[in-house]
């Protein structure tokens, strides 16, 4: 039996939780976790109708969990508000003055919300919204940057039973069209523009373009921001300052049933039509709110700070729903992380006495290129716990976060999860599970994971393979917007009954799951069927290497030949000398077999707006075609034309 992917690492490192953390932590020990796990998964229902009693319903549920593969059904005969949850049951029990968002603007200008005001705020929206004709089941576009009054829209939406779907303010026109005709938005929150890196992006424009064909957009709500000059056209366009500011600040939440949904949001597809990823409210709320009370293990005092952008899933389940639902100090800022310098994000930390952050893999290898003497100028003692989210982490950039910004005292969390799965599906609970570099460690509760073959049969331990899920979770999605049968196709029909994150992984002889990346990035060498971020991995731990891209291009003798795309550290010179190094480096740490063909060194590597390098892009170049597919994803266009040059 060949294995369906051959896995390469050999990380080794084993961090127990301190036992100062520990100590105060909600879950204190492995035993405990253990203890909770097999309860969640003997007696699923006995578990999750306790987790969701915690949280308010105006009719309790009759039912915890419905499963006809692949349709779930949670919380059936409950009814309940996610606002409610996140906001006035907060207000009620004497917490309204307690801050709710702490908001940090790229020009440096700081608001805060306590409970109370953000509750205030919310109505305010719904107030408007319903105004302008949104009920319950209208979906509602919001088109924004990172600035409060995003969090304020989501939240008037569920509210009022209206279906939410956010589009990341880094889109343009296009993407904006295709994503409110699929959702078939009523009306869209939009701002004037935000603020990047010291200059405007100017999302009303864009707006202004795409409802040139966009028929069922009856109003939009305009918020100033940056003041650039905007068109307003009369009937159609909003004022936030006029619609909002002027409604009443009292609208009773309206109680919809568990699945009721609660938002669409676009995943960052890589072909074809835009994919609506549906998540209904009773499962989404329990899902995000028990898995950001034990994953971050969140205390009273915490300032908690997650660094993603309100139009992505994390910033959905950990900038809002989780955290205001558990009652957390949420820290949200506007801007680029090297604006008006590279420490911009330590400095937000040593001002706030931010305890728990939470960011990307990408981030942390930037932050590696940009040096280590931007994070040592700021006092960061406040931390305790820090965060991974979005591609698998490379053990050596683990291992620089843990040291640089962790101060070598606070564990991390690395937590593996999908916008499909809602809320984080593996992840070490900080006081209870000790850590390896590169790990997700093991399932949340209730979260079964399997590692299979292609035939569906179970993987040896170390053997690598497909990553499945086998029992549905409150937090999974629903449908995909309007094709239930894509919804089938794509996660529910290569092993059937079990729902397939398209990810290849490993367990080890610990249990513990090492994610490889998605399964099209997998590279067959000879026979071996290598997945390409363990090689990046390996290539990034070289001192000289920021960040590093491995791609398959057609080879007559192996099937496919390795290239490697790599950008090195800001004082390092691109030479032939260091590429054979680089290559030498690969074959000793993994195999002659692995030694990439082609090494090709590059300023920037194409990523997605979210972050994940683009490598199917890169698959094109590297096969000597001209890329193809769906660029419309892609942050930075003039990366790809600077790659092709490079090829003349
Ligand atoms: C894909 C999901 C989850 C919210 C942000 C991304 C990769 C995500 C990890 C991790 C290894 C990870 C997977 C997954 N991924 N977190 N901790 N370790 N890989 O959401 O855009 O839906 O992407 O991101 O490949 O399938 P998304």
């Amino acid at each position: 039996m060949t294995s369906a992917i051959v896995s390469v690492s050999k990380e080794s490192r084993l961090f127990d939780p301190p036992a100062e953390f520990s100590v105060r932590a909600k879950i204190g020990s492995r035993e405990v976790y253990e203890g909770m796990y097999r309860r969640s998964i003997e007696d699923p229902d006995g578990f999750w109708g306790e987790v969701a009693a915690e949280l308010y319903w105006f009719d309790p549920p009759k039912t915890v969990r419905q499963w006809d593969p692949p349709k779930a059904r949670w919380f059936e005969g409950g009814t309940t508000n996610l606002a409610y949850n996140c906001l006035d049951r907060h207000v009620t029990a004497g917490a309204g003055e307690k801050r709710a968002l702490v908001f940090e603007g790229e020009p440096g200008d700081i608001r805060t919300f306590t409970y109370a005001e953000l509750l205030r705020e919310t109505c305010r929206t719904a107030n408007a919204l319903r105004r302008l004709g949104v009920s319950a089941g209208d979906r509602v576009v919001i088109y924004m940057g990172m600035v409060p009054e995003a969090a304020i829209a989501m939240l008037a939406c569920a509210r009022i039973g209206a279906i939410h779907s956010v589009i990341f303010g880094g889109f343009a026109a296009d993407a904006v069209r295709d994503r409110v005709n699929d959702a078939g938005a009523k009306l869209i929150i939009t701002q004037d523009g935000a603020w990047r890196r010291g200059k405007v992006v100017p999302l009303k424009e864009q707006v202004d373009r795409a409802l040139t064909s966009c028929p069922s957009v009856e109003h939009t709500i305009v918020l100033r921001r940056t003041h650039n000059e905007i068109v307003m056209q009369p009937g159609r366009d909003h004022e936030w300052s006029v619609v909002v500011d002027r409604a009443s600040d009292q609208c009773d939440a309206v109680p919809v049933t568990s699945e009721h949904p609660l938002f669409i949001l676009y995943t960052s597809g890589t072909t074809g039509k835009p994919k609506g990823v549906l998540h209904t409210t009773g499962g989404y709320m329990v899902g995000t709110y028990v898995t950001t009370k034990y994953v971050f293990d969140l205390r009273d005092d915490d300032i908690y700070w997650c660094t993603a952008d309100v139009g992505w899933v994390t910033g959905h389940s950990y900038i809002v729903y989780g955290p205001l639902a558990n009652r957390a100090t949420a820290l949200m800022y506007e801007g680029a992380p090297n604006y008006p310098e590279p420490d911009r994000f330590w400095d937000v930390i040593a001002r706030h006495k931010v305890t728990v952050f939470y960011t990307a893999p990408t981030a942390i290898r930037a932050f590696i290129r940009w040096g280590d003497a931007h994070p040592r100028r700021h006092d960061m003692s406040s931390l305790r716990l820090l965060g991974s989210v979005g591609e698998p982490i490379n053990p050596e950039a683990w291992m620089w976060y843990r040291d640089v910004i962790g101060g070598g005292r606070c564990p991390i969390v690395d937590t593996w999860w999908q916008t499909e799965t809602g809320a984080i599906m593996m992840a070490p609970l900080p006081g209870a599970i000790a850590t390896k570099p590169g790990s997700c460690t093991l399932p949340f509760f209730g979260v079964v994971p399997k590692i299979v073959r292609h035939d569906g049969s179970d993987a040896e331990p170390n053997e690598g393979g497909y990553l499945v899920i086998e029992q549905p979770w409150p937090s999974m999605l629903r449908t995909v917007w309007g094709d239930d049968e894509r919804f089938r196709q794509t996660y529910f029909s290569r092993f059937p009954g079990r729902y397939f994150t398209g990810d290849g992984a490993r367990r080890d002889n610990d249990g513990y799951f090492w994610v490889m990346g998605r399964v099209d990035d997998v590279v067959n060498v000879a026979g071996h069927r290598l997945g390409t971020a363990e090689i990046e991995s390996v290539l990034v731990a070289h001192p000289n290497v920021a960040e590093a891209a491995v791609v398959g291009r057609p080879d007559e003798l192996k099937g496919q030949a390795l290239v490697a795309f790599v950008t090195l550290k800001a004082d390092v010179n691109a030479t032939d000398e260091l590429r054979e190094q680089l290559a030498d480096h690969v074959a000793a740490e993994i195999g002659k077999f692995a030694r990439p063909d082609a090494i090709r060194f590059a300023d920037a590597l194409p990523k997605t707006r979210s972050g994940k390098i683009m490598r199917r892009l890169l698959g094109e170049l590297a096969s000597g075609q001209a890329p193809k597919g769906d660029t419309t994803t892609l942050e930075d266009i003039s990366v790809l034309a600077a790659l092709r040059d490079d090829d003349e």
